[in-house]
């Protein structure tokens, strides 16, 4: 096959892995301080809670019992970097500040004569929402940017996102089109300094209109009011209350708890889904790292196998190795011939690097479902 073909086709495969990322909730009815909850979570199931849009939030409500809860945890902390981020979530790449701007003392932005500026997010102006059947939404009321980005949400998408120069001249032009050229006008824009446990760019809030206040000066941790719609506040990490971890969890792979020889493992994959996983990139290593967690042996199974008088590792699905996570001194050129039937796993813990082991050993392992 053409080389080059060869590497487009290979590409495309594995793009597709990362949108079969499925995300879970799971509420945990314990009282503990957010860091010991952090510790939980990462044990268990992938990190304290991380909440990506409405969405999310809803289903992360539906996770909690109700009942008489006063707070619950998720992962959002304050740190002390602060970063501009988009309202609907998207990182600010593009940037077109006014000479001298930011100024660095506020935290919402807004545009005037194309260019923006960092201002109070108390203010009051006018504001841009982004619609998906009309477009582009100048609201000409004047409100504060965290009242304008959720009347946008309520009635349309988000507030604006100027992502590039083409999107700026559009929102330009919307503004000298209303005959407001030189007003401030709010775009989706702002910076805080709060970052997800799992280090995630969400940008994604849902605080209650008088927070985060920081009442204290020491509320650096974030809880939902379950009895406020699961509106957020902040508050100190020290308090105990029940949390909840999310699970990010691979829709393409799937780990069977049974311990199986590695040739059992392969049956039964082949039988019951497609293959024993070949772990071609990183990204797939990611989803592995996930599912291992919850083993219960201390390696589980990968489709790699050992092709001894070639010298060399090979995957179920055929390919030679080229992406590798072994452990030092294994997967090496120079084990000779009487480790053929050795097959390749991976660690359930510590660094989850590969290891090879004896084809006979009973091991829990992973199944491809596609
Ligand atoms: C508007 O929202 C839609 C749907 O989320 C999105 O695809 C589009 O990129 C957004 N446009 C702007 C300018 O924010
Ligand atoms: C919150 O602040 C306290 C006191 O400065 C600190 O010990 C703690 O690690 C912080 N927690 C988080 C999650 O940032
Ligand atoms: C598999 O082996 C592990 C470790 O020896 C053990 O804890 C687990 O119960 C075994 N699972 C089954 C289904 O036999
Ligand atoms: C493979 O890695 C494991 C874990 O680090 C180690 O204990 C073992 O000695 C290594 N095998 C060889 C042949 O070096
Ligand atoms: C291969 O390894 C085995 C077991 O470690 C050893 O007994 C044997 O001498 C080695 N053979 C060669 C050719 O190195």
């Amino acid at each position: 096959m053409d080389q080059n073909l060869f590497f487009i086709l290979l590409l495309t495969a594995l793009c597709s892995v990362s949108e079969c990322v499925q995300r879970q909730y799971h509420f945990i009815n314990e009282r503990k301080n957010w860091t010991e909850a952090q510790r939980y979570c990462r044990e268990n199931y992938t990190d304290l809670a991380t909440v990506d849009n409405i969405n999310d939030m809803n289903e992360l409500k539906k996770s909690v019992n109700v009942g008489s809860l006063l707070y619950v945890y998720i992962g959002l902390h304050k740190t002390s970097r602060y970063k501009w981020q988009w309202s609907s979530g998207e990182p600010a790449l593009y940037l077109n500040w006014a000479t001298g701007q930011p100024e660095g003392t506020d935290d919402c932005a807004m545009m005037t004569n194309g260019q923006w500026h960092d201002i109070p997010c108390s203010n009051t102006q006018p504001f841009i929402c982004n619609n998906t059947n009309a477009g582009l939404v100048l609201v000409n009321q004047m409100m504060k940017w965290r009242d304008a980005q959720s009347y946008c949400r309520q009635n349309h998408i988000d507030l604006v996102s100027v992502r590039n120069q083409n999107e700026n001249q559009q929102v330009e032009q919307l503004i000298n089109d209303r005959h407001l050229s030189g007003s401030y006008i709010w775009i989706g824009l702002f910076r805080d300094s709060w970052q997800w446990s799992d280090q995630s760019d969400s940008s994604f809030r849902y605080w209650n209109p008088i927070e985060p206040n920081n009442m204290g000066g020491a509320e650096n941790c974030t809880v939902i009011e379950p009895n406020a719609q699961g509106q957020w506040n902040d508050i100190p990490w020290n308090y105990k209350y029940p949390f909840v971890c999310h699970e990010d969890f691979d829709s393409e792979l799937i780990l069977i708890k049974e311990n199986l020889t590695w040739s059992e493992a392969l049956s039964y994959c082949r039988q019951n889904h497609v293959d024993l996983v070949s772990v071609h990139s990183e990204e797939i290593q990611r989803g592995v790292m996930n599912v291992v967690k919850r083993a219960s042996t201390a390696a589980v199974w990968l489709g790699l196998h050992n092709y001894c008088i070639m010298n060399m590792w090979l995957w179920v699905s055929g390919e030679i190795v080229c992406y590798h996570n072994w452990a030092p001194g294994n997967g090496t050129t120079r084990e000779n011939c009487s480790l053929e039937n050795r097959k390749g796993a991976v660690q359930s813990g510590g660094d989850q690097r590969w290891i090879s082991l004896p084809e006979s050993h009973k091991l829990n392992f992973i199944c491809s479902r596609y």
